[in-house]
């Protein structure tokens, strides 16, 4: 009995530890970047739920500060798509991901100084223009679901 089950649980236990092992470095679905993503992402959500909302005003700067802080924290990152390129491909990638991150800090910057301000049209042209600045980053990398949708050729006209 008691070996069956001591058998059973050393199967059990080396199974979990084996699954989770080959996700992290390949980058993708796991990458410390797609984290720091899914996070900005998040945080934006939220705000453009709430900041119409002059209760949680403080609530919703703390969420842009969040999203500020895995925006940093992306900056420190490297995108896992650059890592199979080319040096002179790379560098330009790379040029490109950072070029668009300070971009993005910026804009964080403007969409923090609407919501003090307390502006709502202002501050919904902001979280507009991150969006925006999203698709047409991601789109330039390459990256993000989204990638395959754009570029095709355009649906075909009523009538024809
Ligand atoms: C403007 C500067 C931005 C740059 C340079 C950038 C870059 C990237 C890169 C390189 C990836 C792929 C990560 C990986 O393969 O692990 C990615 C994924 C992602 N990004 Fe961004 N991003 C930007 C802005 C944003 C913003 C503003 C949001 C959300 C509001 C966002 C949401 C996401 C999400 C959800 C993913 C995961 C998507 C997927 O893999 O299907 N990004 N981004």
């Amino acid at each position: 009995m008691k070996t069956t089950f001591q058998r059973y649980a050393l199967v059990v236990l080396t199974l979990s530890l084996l699954l989770p092992l080959p996700t992290f470095a390949e980058g993708g679905k796991d990458s410390p970047l797609h984290n720091e993503m899914e996070a900005i992402n998040r945080s934006l959500r939220l705000i453009n739920r709430q900041y119409a909302d002059p209760a949680q005003k403080a609530s919703t700067l703390e969420l842009v500060a969040t999203m500020q802080k895995h925006a940093e924290t992306a900056q420190t990152l490297t995108p896992p798509k650059s890592d199979k390129m080319a040096a002179a491909d790379q560098a330009k990638y790379l040029d490109t991901f950072h070029k668009d991150l300070d971009a993005l800090i910026k804009e964080i910057g403007l969409l923090k100084q609407a919501i003090t301000a307390g502006t709502a049209d202002a501050t919904k042209a902001e979280i507009d223009k991150i969006s925006q600045l999203k698709d047409s980053s991601h789109k330039e990398l390459g990256v993000g679901g989204g990638a395959h949708k754009h570029g095709g050729p355009p649906p075909p006209a009523p009538g024809q």
